[in-house]
């Protein structure tokens, strides 16, 4: 084939030029307007909306801001919702009108970009930098899905669960959704307690778009809903991104009340590890190590947990860590300055914290936490190896362990037997060396000479391998057909 057939012509959403003071100005103004909106959320499709079951919606940057309420769904909507997308007709439309709609919604996702950057920054405490690359995301999956779609030759599954966390709110949300839709499932989507109204916003644009209301419906609640949900024999298949407990709990219940064939896509966390050596470049591997532990305060499922430093390299990198750190804005992500916001939830936090407290005598370097909201501050801890985390610790705290030259067989050996396997991150001048720890590592993505979080729609799918996912890679050419009954693969576990 020609080479433009191979990587098509579809250009990714070009998003917002931060550093453009005309187009960030226009933007900032707009988003303004939502400086203290109340949202207002509440399940949506086809199902009667009285319901009693009330949570409030907090800032984490500011607990003094009401960012809005939302009325979570009963088991009776939940059920309700169950049968009317076991009825719907939504497969039968023919698949250039599904992409359509997709498309449309990308559209409308567009032009309320605004009040997008307003409920990513309020309710999940997202900065501007992280709300801008989100909704870029969110927009490519939809078109992205919709372009993909013609290709899909087998029939739909059946109503389809989608169960997404709140570190990704529209993006994530939007890309299991509009997979499963343009596949031709009608779908259950249940958003993270914690970021309702950003899901509730983006269901009422698909709606817009011309979604049927049974072919999209929202399901806004915790745990017990993801839990009926995925009980419900008339369910024939599940997209989830979250923990692996989560992950696992979800699997066992499938496996008890649906059918053997309904498939599980799962997308969970990772012990994600860095490798610098002697020939990195200290300054742009630092860059790129802030990047990679930092940003979103950690909570990204690709962010470094545990840099690998070669000793001859150890006292300079550390000592430009440090430096780095100390010029990291905290604060709310509300203001364009903010490089670091919070933590979800006070849950959340104090998790974090309560792990940092049991290992004050490995802290190498530690910012102090702004007031006001959930905030951990970056902290480094020195450990041995990947073997002293005991878990994913999903915040910003970066374990930094040193390793000889003729160990690093060892350490990548170590990465392995964690048994996660979603990032990897190195920074090496030594080209033999790229493709040595590429072929012996068993992660999903891998990242040479840059930070390791972040991937790109359509050109850089993204996903891990073992207990950090099932696979296929979300925003690649596999994802697509998992949700229809021509992707014969077994389901994962
Ligand atoms: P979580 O597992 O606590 O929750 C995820 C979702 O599952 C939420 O909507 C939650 O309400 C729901 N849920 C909880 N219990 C359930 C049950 N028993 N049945 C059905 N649904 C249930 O995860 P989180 O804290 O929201 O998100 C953070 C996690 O997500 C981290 O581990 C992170 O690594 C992972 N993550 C992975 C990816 C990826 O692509 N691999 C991307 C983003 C986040
Ligand atoms: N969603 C993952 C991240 O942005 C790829 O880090």
């Amino acid at each position: 084939p020609e080479p433009s057939a191979i990587f098509g012509d579809r250009r990714n959403s070009e998003g917002l030029d931060l550093t453009d003071p005309l187009a960030f100005g226009v933007m900032e103004t707009a988003r303004d307007a939502f400086a203290t909106h109340r949202w207002q959320a509440a399940s949506l499709g086809a199902m009667n909306t009285d319901t009693e079951i009330l949570a409030e919606v907090i800032n984490p940057a500011d607990r003094t801001d009401k960012v809005g309420e939302v009325r979570q769904a009963t088991p009776a909507q939940v059920q309700q919702a169950i049968a009317a997308a076991a009825k719907s007709t939504w497969s039968e439309m023919p698949v250039a009108e599904r992409a359509a709609k997709l498309r449309r919604t990308a559209d409308l996702y567009q032009a309320n970009a605004a009040e997008f950057f307003a409920v990513l920054a309020r309710e999940a405490g997202k900065s501007w930098a992280d709300a801008v690359a989100e909704l870029r995301e969110a927009v490519d999956f939809l078109r992205y899905y919709a372009d993909e779609a013609h290709k899909l030759t087998a029939p739909a599954r059946g109503p389809f669960v989608c169960i997404s966390p709140w570190n990704f709110p529209l993006a994530i949300f939007t890309g299991q959704v509009a997979a499963a839709l343009v596949a031709g499932n009608p779908v259950l989507a249940k958003p993270a307690p914690q970021t309702p109204l950003i899901a509730w916003r983006a269901v009422q644009l698909m709606h817009e778009a011309g979604l049927p209301e049974d072919a999209v419906q929202l399901l806004p609640g915790g745990p017990e809903v993801g839990a009926q949900l995925t009980s419900n024999p008339a369910i024939a298949g599940v997209a989830f991104t979250g923990s692996l407990p989560t992950a696992r709990r979800i699997e066992q219940s499938m496996a008890q009340h649906l059918s053997p064939h309904a498939p599980l896509i799962a997308e969970t966390g990772g012990l994600n590890a860095m490798v610098v050596d002697t020939t990195a470049l200290t300054e742009q591997a630092v860059r790129d190590i802030i990047t990679s532990a930092f940003q979103s305060a950690g909570q990204r499922c690709s962010a470094l947990r545990i840099l690998y430093v070669q000793e001859e390299a150890y006292e300079r990198t550390l000592e430009m860590l440090k430096g780095a750190m100390n010029e990291l804005a905290l604060g709310n992500p509300w203001h364009l300055k903010t490089d670091v916001g919070p933590i979800i939830d006070a849950t959340a936090r104090d998790k974090i914290t309560a792990y940092i407290g049991a290992r004050t005598d490995r802290v190498l370097h530690r910012l102090q936490a702004p007031e006001g909201g959930t905030f951990v501050a970056p902290t480094v801890l020195r450990v041995n190896g990947i073997e002293d985390l005991p878990e994913e610790i999903f915040g910003p705290v970066l374990h930094v362990a040193t390793f000889k030259g003729e160990e690093l067989g060892k350490v990548i050996s170590a990465i392995n037997a964690s048994g996660y396997g979603l990032t990897f991150g190195m920074h090496t001048r030594i080209s033999s060396r790229v493709k040595r720890l590429a072929n012996m590592v068993h992660v999903g993505n891998i990242y040479v000479n840059r930070n390791q979080i972040g991937a790109v729609v359509g050109s850089q799918p993204f996903g891990g391998e073992g207990l950090s996912g099932t696979g296929p890679k979300a925003g690649g050419p596999h994802y697509l057909p998992r949700f229809t009954q021509g992707d014969t693969s077994l389901q994962c576990g």
